[in-house]
């Protein structure tokens, strides 16, 4: 009898001791109270085993191993619950606020060609692109500009070390285009006139890579041509250009200049923005930006792609993107566009 129920009181005790068990703390106590080497209750049970009886001792100790067995699953599985609650090193917390992913943004280049490409959309012009890796003869010959042409100097070309099959067919292309001015040719030999295109894409000089030059940078050609487009024309169209580009009404002028594609050839200047014209760091104090070249197309590329030069006039135009993005954000350095600095690119508005 006075067996039993020690072994229950235990039982009993142990019980009520877990149900109130929250925390390691609390659990190591419990395990002490009943399972410590000195004092343990079930330690001091499973000792009193050798005074009983001999009779007893069978069963008592069976009973006595049994709880203390049972005592110590108990605590192993409250052990490993409450390890469970607890927050683990490296878990997610939920409760944390979330972290909003940064947004890319258009590269500024991108943004000013889309800009570009918005505004002579709006005056019904047709965008059109073409290859990179060009032919001698659209690149130059077709532009009036045959072998030893002083011209060609202006630019200093990159040349393939070896000849590549060109896209789309035709001539192997032996260099990377100078100029986008290759895609006046492209189109009128696909296509008959009236012709109303831009040309967006990369173009590549043998140039240093200084505030104004870059071996790579971005061009928009435009062409016109139809029967009695006259230089009013040109000038009007880029006027409207200018004005839709600046988002005001700006002062342009033309300088008479030279290009083997276009007679007269000319170069459009708009009135610095930063100074309106009072002069400034940034227009080197003449109150005037250089923007484009330009000029009514000369006979010689029409006879090159086969348009009657009796019949048809037309104008054409070429610009540095790069260049009027620096116009249009007031930035003196090219090199800007082409470090990935976020610092700057982040304040480009979008
Ligand atoms: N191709 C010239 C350049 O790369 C720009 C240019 C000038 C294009 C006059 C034209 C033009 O179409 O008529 O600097």
């Amino acid at each position: 009898m006075a067996m039993s129920s020690s072994i229950d009181d235990i039982q009993q005790a142990f019980r009520a001791a877990c149900a109130g068990v929250q925390t390691t703390a609390d659990l190591q106590a419990v395990r002490d109270r009943f399972l410590s080497r000195k004092h343990g209750l079930v330690t001091a049970l499973v000792k009193s085993v050798a005074e009983r009886a001999p009779d007893e001792r069978r069963t008592f100790g069976a009973a006595a191993n049994a709880l203390k067995q049972e005592i110590e699953r108990t605590l192993d599985a409250r052990a490993v619950e409450l390890s469970a609650d607890a927050p683990v090193a490296g878990a997610v917390d939920v409760t944390l606020p979330g972290r909003v992913p940064a947004a890319g943004r258009r590269h500024p280049i991108t943004q000013v060609q889309e800009k570009i490409e918005r505004i002579f959309r709006g005056m019904g012009y047709q965008v059109v692109c073409g290859p990179e890796l060009e032919d001698d003869w659209h690149n130059f010959e077709a532009l009036n500009m045959p072998a030893e042409h002083p011209a060609r100097d202006m630019q200093d070309t990159l040349y393939l070390a070896s000849p590549v099959a060109a896209p789309g067919g035709g001539k192997p292309a032996t260099l990377l285009r100078t100029h986008t001015s290759g895609m006046q040719i492209r189109y009128m030999q696909a296509n008959p006139p009236p012709v109303r295109i831009i040309a967006p894409g990369r173009v590549y000089r043998r140039d240093d890579f200084d505030a104004t030059h870059t071996p790579m940078f971005t061009q928009v050609e435009g062409l016109v041509v139809a029967e009695g487009i006259s230089l009013g024309d040109l000038k009007g169209t880029l006027q409207a250009f200018a004005d839709q580009f600046f988002d005001a009404q700006v002062a342009i002028r033309f300088r008479p200049s030279f290009f083997p594609y276009t007679e007269p050839s000319a170069e459009l200047d708009v009135q610095c923005q930063g100074c309106r014209g009072a002069g400034c760091g940034l227009c080197k104090h003449t109150g005037w930006l250089e923007v484009l070249g330009c000029g009514m197309v000369h006979p010689a590329v029409f006879e090159a792609v086969g348009y009657d030069p009796e019949k048809y006039t037309g104008f054409a135009f070429g610009m540095g993107i790069e260049r009027m993005a620096l116009r249009l954000y007031g930035i003196d350095d090219i090199r800007m566009f082409y470090e990935n600095d976020l610092r700057f690119l982040e304040q480009v508005p979008r």
